[in-house]
């Protein structure tokens, strides 16, 4: 295939060192992550952590950046073509379009996060979110052990995990005197909400809620009474995330991670010395060190637990961007025989030393110190969100300087985002450019309709946040393993075993260990496929079936579903018109041949 002399390059090494990191590092490293490592037992998820950054996300990387420097070279940026070339069936090309729908779907609700961060920098900045001078900012601290409820569901023959309603908190309000702040001998629902949900109470809360306007409708008013503040950032959000894309590779990517990436690493080293220098407010009992020890201290106690294996799989995929697409396009811009060995290992450790080491340095341990590891447990349970904005900002009110340190926080999430977003993006762009010919503006222009019409139900409709989180299982958990099996069997088995090998070590600056070799061909598809089976049976009667979901709730969420068949159908008829384009571009080229 000739190669047209406009294909996009980057332009320096470290320019695409910093883009690829731009790629990883994101809103899963610094909400996503420490979330899962409270919530999972801390020492306890970092085991199975490593083991699949060992054996699943390291040798997926390889594959990824070889098929997309061998995708490159045959003037393919995106995985229909480059599956295409490794497996000649006509199938193949279907089964690439997953690798443009499922960045695409976590394009559609990222931006939406993304924009939020955005928002909530400038609200850092200008103090909006402040404690109203009529709150007291008291924080409570939950004084209730988790063997303490075990023991009073065991007493209420409750299973592990279930829910203990008002009534049977009142019946053992003696056991807890310490829920009962009001000293009134009874727990009243604000009391024991404190329990499951510490932060229920406090304005910041009552901000994130407003701000989405996802409460009652009662409580909406003190800061925002419609949802269109939140509306007009994620427009700005998306816009951004199309300005950039039309600029292209060079210009638009690489020059926004060199900016971006920096300043992220100042704000998190900063944020990171102020939290090492944290002292515990008097009568606290849990330190920096309780914090940073919960997370660093080996333990195997959940090493027989299945869904810590897979939330710690999961993680590794979102955080790499490793089974979506979007490293494929980043290194479809290589050059035949560029390093991409140390390229990629380059990449994964500063995402890791992000993640594991900024990541987990600065919203734990600011939480431990605040709220006690119960409480910050507790508000883990919640979600990605309660920590980041929730908690954090909290945090940040009480302390000097504050909302300057907020400001950090915020504008590193947002940078952490953006450089994602752009990534995610990037399958669907290349595609139009590639395959269906249209220039990179036209491009960036239809992937941010399609970004703002597909999220205007998130954004609009989705009170609960489950229409989103439809979209984070398919596309962002279920679907990245899927994808990443495929890939690595088309790679692996299809291709070959010996052509994959020479794929992957030609040009390289340090000899990938044959050890991989074996790994990729056996080890990898054997655990994909077990997470595979895994979800599916862990989610399958809750989120597969959407058993225990009321029923026009169920509708909505059948409705996510559809948008989401609706995008793979008409992404599959691009596949199929590019195919078409590209026989027609050749059979015109050997007529002419033929005429010369
Ligand atoms: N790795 C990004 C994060 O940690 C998310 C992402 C996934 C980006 C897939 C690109 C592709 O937030």
């Amino acid at each position: 295939m000739p190669q047209p002399a406009t294909r996009e390059q980057w332009a320096s090494r470290l320019g695409l060192v910093l883009a690829m990191a731009g790629n990883a590092i994101g809103l899963g490293n610094f909400l996503r992550f420490p979330r899962l490592a409270v919530e999972n037992g801390g020492g306890a998820f970092m085991i199975p952590y490593f083991v699949a950054l060992l054996l699943l996300g390291i040798p997926v990387m390889w594959v990824e950046w070889a098929m997309g420097r061998y995708g490159g070279q045959h003037h393919h940026s995106t995985t229909p073509g480059m599956f295409g070339l490794l497996w000649k069936h006509p199938v193949a090309k279907y089964l690439g379009v997953l690798g443009i729908g499922f960045p695409l779907m976590i394009t559609i609700y990222y931006c939406y996060i993304m924009s939020w961060t955005l928002a909530y920098a400038i609200f850092a900045a200008t103090g909006y979110y402040a404690a109203p001078t009529d709150e007291t900012v008291a924080v409570k601290r939950l004084a209730v052990a988790p063997a303490e409820l075990k023991a009073l569901r065991t007493k209420l023959s409750l299973k592990e995990d279930a829910p203990i309603t008002q009534a049977q908190w009142n019946l053992a309000a003696a056991d807890f005197t310490t829920l009962d702040v009001d000293h009134n001998g009874e727990l009243s629902p604000a009391e024991t909400a404190v329990v499951s949900d510490p932060l229920g109470n406090f304005h910041t809360k009552r901000f994130l809620k407003e701000y989405r306007q996802n409460g009652d409708p009662g409580e909406s008013g003190r800061y925002f009474s419609s949802i269109w503040p939140a509306a007009c950032f994620w427009l700005i959000a998306v816009g951004l995330n199309t300005y950039v894309l039309a600029r292209g590779v060079s210009a638009g990517i690489e020059q926004l991670a060199k900016i971006a990436m920096p300043l992220l690493f100042v704000f998190a080293i900063v944020l990171c010395v102020r939290v090492l220098t944290l002292t515990p407010e008097p009568g606290a009992t849990d330190s920096v060190w309780t914090g940073l020890n919960y997370v660093w201290e080996p333990n195997t106690s959940k090493l027989m637990n299945f869904g810590t294996w897979l939330a710690a799989a999961g993680q590794i995929f979102f955080t790499l961007s490793i089974g979506t697409g979007s490293i494929h396009v980043y290194a479809s811009y290589l050059k035949r025989d560029d390093d991409i060995a140390l390229g990629s290992i380059g990449t994964a450790s500063l995402n890791e030393f992000a993640e594991v080491i900024l990541g987990a340095t600065i919203a734990i341990p600011m939480a431990v110190v605040t709220f006690g590891l119960l409480n910050t447990q507790a508000i883990a349970a919640q979600g990605s969100f309660d920590l980041g904005f929730v908690a954090m900002p909290l945090i940040f009110e009480r302390m000097p300087f504050g909302s300057l340190l907020a400001t950090f926080w915020f504008a590193l999430l947002f940078f952490a985002g953006i450089t994602s977003s752009v990534a995610l993006s990037s399958p669907l762009v290349a595609f139009l450019q590639d395959e269906l010919g249209t220039s990179r503006r036209t491009a960036a222009l239809i992937c941010g309709s399609v970004v703002f019409l597909f999220g205007i139900p998130i954004v609009f409709f989705d009170k609960s946040g489950s229409y989103l989180g439809q979209y984070d299982f398919w596309a962002g958990t279920f679907g990245l393993a899927l994808f990443t099996f495929i890939e690595v069997v088309i790679f692996a088995w299809i291709f070959g075993g010996t052509a994959m090998w020479e794929e992957m070590t030609r040009g390289n600056h340090v000899r990938i260990p044959r050890f991989f070799y074996y790994i990729i061909r056996f080890v990898a598809p054997l655990y994909l496929g077990i997470l595979l089976v895994g979800w599916f049976w862990e989610n399958f009667s809750s989120v597969v079936l959407l058993e225990g979901t009321a029923a026009p709730e169920a509708q909505f969420l059948w409705l996510a579903r559809a948008t989401m068949v609706l995008l793979l159908i008409v992404l599959c008829a691009g596949a199929w018109w590019g195919t078409v384009r590209r026989q027609r571009k050749l059979a015109s080229l050997s007529v002419e041949g033929g005429a010369a």
